[in-house]
């Protein structure tokens, strides 16, 4: 077994925006030609938000497609299907018998959903919470466990599942640990300028600030999308501060570096608009993105291939979680 085995989950809700591409996509791509990688899509953990099985269907096929067309390479990562490994679900049962209750009342998102039914009046703080998401990070655990995972890529939102999951292998370990003991995992979080792209009102991308621009935009709404960015009213002729426009900012993530330095010299000295900017970023942009946008369509237009690629590296995913499983339930006393 390698010593360090990087493992992520791809929550497939919604399609992936640029910040993503740049933030949690390249870097991840990056680590699978260092590490031994397995990425995988979460959909029993999108269950929790998509209840309708042709979106489902495709967020799974969608997200699968995304990450092949930017690059992962199945043959390099084993790339899967979270419900396609169902180990996963059984460790779940055995770390739940573990897990403090106490410690999942604790947790973010449980805590920030009961935290809305008390602002909106709600008598039943438990009001429209189902299992999954109470349980939510105990699958977590459960997806990193079972693979053995000790290094986890992912946001900084991410971090208390990190940490329960390090504590739920704690609970195992110091019970079991004389038979078998879990590695505990670590989370690797990047907050590096190169990580994090700006949205086009200058904070963070994100959904939830609705600054994005989705990845695999049409090439004229790419356009357009870029054209819209706010910028100032600073006349053409006049010398303009690179560094405080966002799409010099964006630049620097896509173009090359003689390019980049080019744009700022020529802001500097006065005679580049914004307009010009923009078209700059747009082909540096379209010239990254393009190609992964017709394979992520080519892919989509045959989903039996993203299918049978999920299905091999589930089953690969599968000897691992398999082996693992028998470790614990012999440790458990189960077998
Ligand atoms: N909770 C993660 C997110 O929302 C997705 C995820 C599920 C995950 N299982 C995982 C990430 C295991 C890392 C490891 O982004």
């Amino acid at each position: 077994m390698a010593a360090n085995t990087y493992l992520t989950g791809i929550k497939p809700t919604g399609d992936f925006h640029l910040g993503n591409y740049v933030g949690a996509i390249k870097p991840a791509l990056a680590a699978s030609h260092e590490y031994d990688t397995y990425y995988f899509i979460a959909d029993y953990h999108a269950l929790n938000t998509i209840k309708d099985a042709e979106e489902l269907r495709h967020s799974i096929r969608s997200g699968a497609a995304t990450w092949l067309a930017c690059g992962l390479d199945p043959e390099r990562t084993i790339v899967y299907q979270q419900s396609h490994v169902p180990e996963t679900f059984e460790l779940t049962t055995v770390l739940s018998a573990l897990t403090p209750k106490g410690l999942m009342n604790r947790a973010h998102a449980y805590k920030a959903a009961r935290d809305r039914n008390v602002a909106a009046g709600v008598t039943d703080l438990d009001a429209g919470i189902n299992m999954g998401l109470f349980n939510y990070p105990i699958l977590m655990a459960a997806d990193i466990l079972v693979m053995e995972g000790t290094h986890v890529p992912v946001g900084r939102d991410q971090t208390q599942h990190i940490e329960y999951t390090a504590d739920i292998a704690g609970y195992f370990n110091h019970r079991f640990g004389d038979a078998y003991s879990f590695p505990i995992p670590k989370g690797v979080i990047d907050d590096s300028d190169a990580s994090i792209l700006p949205g086009v009102d200058g904070r963070k991308m994100s959904k939830s600030y609705d600054n994005h621009i989705p990845l695999f935009l049409p090439e004229n709404k790419l356009k357009k999308a870029i054209r819209r960015i706010p910028t100032d009213s600073t006349p053409v002729e006049e010398p303009k501060d690179p560094d405080g426009s966002v799409p010099f900012q964006l630049l620097q993530h896509f173009a090359a570096d003689d390019t980049v330095a080019d744009v700022r010299k020529r802001l500097q000295a006065g005679g580049m608009g914004w307009g010009e900017l923009k078209n700059e970023l747009f082909e540096a942009v379209n010239a990254e993105i393009g190609p992964k946008r017709e394979r992520y369509e080519e892919l989509m237009a045959n989903p039996e291939e993203i299918d049978a690629i999920l299905r091999k590296g589930s089953e690969r995913a599968r000897v691992r979680a398999r082996a693992t499983l028998d470790r614990v339930r012999t440790a458990i006393g189960a077998a």
